[in-house]
């Protein structure tokens, strides 16, 4: 169940400032969900807010570093505070960390970071998205995973074991909450057009683009709607699933 159709629906966004984020909590804004932006630059989050409440949206930036229990705690009672509910969720910030090194040689600063963000704290956005999705009634939650959380990434092994750690975090809590209504699937992007790629290295990312099958980057709007699709009723007998979005990178 999504809404009642009497009250406006809300969205809450992780990683709102920037990429695959602020493409999808602009495509929420645009379908008139109030929306909340959530992200640790409170710089780029705010701008955003202002973008969406230019093109006439209903938009929050809440200061939220997702690593940090005690702050995504605090970014949604903001959201009840200012919404009383909630009913989809894209959970999209995240970070790659260092690339170019073998398993052995990844560093446990690294190892600690990127797991302390991309896994970790996609647990406590469920921890507290799921509380105020209950009291309203359901809704749907998107996990940003990737396509290296189905598949291997050689020299990204924190990242991969992340990513696969955010797809089985989604399957068991769509099983344990689907007679509640909340459904929770994971998307998984192959290689997207945002600045986390754009800081990437000239010769990856070409290795990335030749072995794309469609021999293009993915637009962040092709995420987007994705995510829009799966906060629709439309998807409603569509959960604990692992969804790439990826021009078809893992039919091989
Ligand atoms: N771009 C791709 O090709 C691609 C592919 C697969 C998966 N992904 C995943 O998509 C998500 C978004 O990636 P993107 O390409 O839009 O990246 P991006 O760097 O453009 O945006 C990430 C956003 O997350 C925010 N963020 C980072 N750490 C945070 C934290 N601790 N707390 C709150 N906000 C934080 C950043 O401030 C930024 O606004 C990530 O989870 C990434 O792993 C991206």
């Amino acid at each position: 169940m999504m809404t009642n159709g009497a009250e406006r629906r809300i969205a809450f966004v992780t990683g709102a400032g920037s990429g695959l984020g602020r493409a999808t909590a602009t495509a929420f804004a645009a379908r008139g969900y109030a929306t909340v932006l959530a992200d640790r630059d409170a710089a780029s989050g705010r701008q955003v807010e202002a973008a969406l409440r230019q093109a006439g949206g209903e938009a929050l930036f809440v200061s939220c570093d997702v690593a940090d229990d005690a702050s995504v705690r605090a970014a949604l009672a903001e959201t009840e505070a200012a919404y009383g509910r909630l009913d989809a969720v894209f959970n999209a910030a995240g970070i790659d960390g260092e690339h170019g090194r073998m398993t052995a040689d990844c560093t446990l600063e690294n190892w600690n970071r990127v797991l302390s963000v991309d896994l970790t704290g996609m647990f406590h956005c469920l921890r507290h998205q799921i509380p105020l999705m209950l009291k309203s009634g359901g809704g749907s939650i998107v996990n940003c995973a990737s396509v290296a959380g189905i598949r291997g990434a050689p020299s990204f092994a924190a990242y991969t074991a992340a990513k696969h750690g955010v797809v089985g975090l989604t399957r068991a809590a769509a099983l344990e909450y689907a007679r509640q209504d909340i459904r929770v699937n994971a998307i998984c992007p192959g290689t997207i057009d945002t600045p986390m790629n754009q800081q990437l290295d000239p010769v990856l990312l070409k290795s990335l683009l030749d072995s794309s099958p469609a021999g293009r980057l993915g637009r962040p709007e092709e995420i987007a709607a994705t995510v829009l699709w799966l906060c629709d009723a439309g998807a409603a007998f569509v959960s604990g699933q692992a969804i790439a979005v990826d021009g078809a990178w893992t039919a091989r």
